[in-house]
């Protein structure tokens, strides 16, 4: 089966084609990060119209770039939840038109859920049980992926996401939108040991905080007034938010009994967090699922990934298939569900009376 992906819930345009939602035939994301980087962030509006522009040639391109024709398209899947509302407005109209022109079924996926799937795309023999660190520019949680497929959420962030963190931190240190993965680069060459910045542990909690962290950040720019090199405060920045993320996400997989640990989110693209994860992940004995960059990063492979078992059970919410600004990740998810004993959900969002 040859399913088309496609992403619009933020800041990228994106595409892909995969083959029995496991093969990557073609991976195409038109990223407005450098439009959007003028105003240090992502103007919603901004980006609803960018998608409505790059929709289709980024989607032709992917069908192109898999040497296919769009008739070989078996079944479609788009990112209709959570995100910018009317970005992903766009992704579900030019996933609906599509559908109905070639008389596809469609599914709706879950943002999220796409980025567990990354780990799925990553690593085919990753399979539950299995802890996941979830960890994007909006969303920070640990997650159980139980034997079922269900989910169970371990712990989360109490305000800001890392990503979220990573950005604002970056952009008070002058760096431009994302800040990420600018931190990223310039902590490679920095001392981790430079700066004591605070880490919001919460006692045996598995939750998060990163707002302390980010004024913390803003207190010693004021004072510094850039007399720190900046490769040296990137680092202790990072330093401080990898340290919180590794240690929590290892002792959950312990304390979950499993032995698998992946990451997820554009987050898990920065080179200090895989690397502490593979290390401390290591030493507990833990298999490490990292997937490469450009799975982290949103992209609609993971879209298509996710949507997949629902495609292939005969789904179609071509009728009923709504986007919504935001909803906790689904209970289950079908790509990690046993056959034999998970339930494929008939819709994503209720039927329009
Ligand atoms: O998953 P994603 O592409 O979009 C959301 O779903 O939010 O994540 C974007 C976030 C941004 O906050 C960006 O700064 C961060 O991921 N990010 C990074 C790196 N690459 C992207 N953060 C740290 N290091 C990186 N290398
Ligand atoms: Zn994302």
């Amino acid at each position: 089966m040859t399913t088309l992906g496609l992403e619009t819930s933020c800041d990228e345009t994106s595409a892909a084609v995969l083959r029995n939602g496991a093969d990557v035939l073609s991976s195409v994301v038109a990223s407005q990060a450098d439009l959007h980087a003028r105003w240090g962030g992502v103007v919603p509006e901004v980006a609803s119209r960018k998608h409505v522009e790059r929709a289709l040639p980024t989607i032709f391109e992917a069908i192109k770039a898999a040497g296919i024709g769009l008739p070989d398209i078996n079944g479609i899947a788009v990112t209709n939840r959570p995100g910018l509302i009317g970005a992903l407005v766009v992704g579900v109209a030019a996933a609906k038109a599509l559908a109905y022109a070639l008389d596809r079924p469609l599914v709706g996926v879950h943002h999220l859920a796409g980025h567990l799937a990354s780990c799925r795309l990553a690593d085919a023999a990753l399979t539950p049980p299995f802890v996941c660190l979830l960890v994007s520019g909006g969303h920070t949680e640990l997650a159980l992926v139980a034997e079922d497929g269900a989910l169970r959420t371990l712990g989360r962030t109490r305000d800001d996401a890392a990503g979220e963190c990573f950005d604002k931190c970056a952009r008070v240190l002058g760096l431009p939108y994302p800040g990420g993965p600018h931190i990223d680069r310039l902590a490679a060459r920095g001392d981790p040991l430079r700066v004591a910045f605070p880490r919001a542990w919460l006692g045996e909690s598995l939750d998060f905080s990163f707002s302390g962290l980010k004024t913390a950040v803003l207190r010693f720019a004021e004072a510094d007034g850039g007399a720190t090199p900046l490769p040296d405060v990137a680092a202790s920045l990072q330093a401080a938010i990898v340290e919180v993320l590794v240690a929590k996400a290892v002792r959950a997989a312990r304390e979950a009994g499993v032995s698998a640990l992946a990451v997820a989110g554009g987050v898990a693209a920065n080179r200090g967090l895989a690397a502490a994860l593979r290390t401390e992940g290591g030493r507990a004995g833990l298999r490490v699922v990292v997937p490469p960059p450009d799975l982290c990063t949103d992209n609609a492979a993971m879209i298509a990934a996710a949507g997949y078992p629902r495609l292939a059970a005969g789904v179609d919410e071509r009728m009923t298939l709504d986007a919504a600004a935001s909803e906790p990740l689904d209970s289950r998810v079908p790509l990690f569900a046993r056959a034999a004993k998970g339930h494929i959900p008939q819709t994503a969002s209720p039927p329009l009376s």
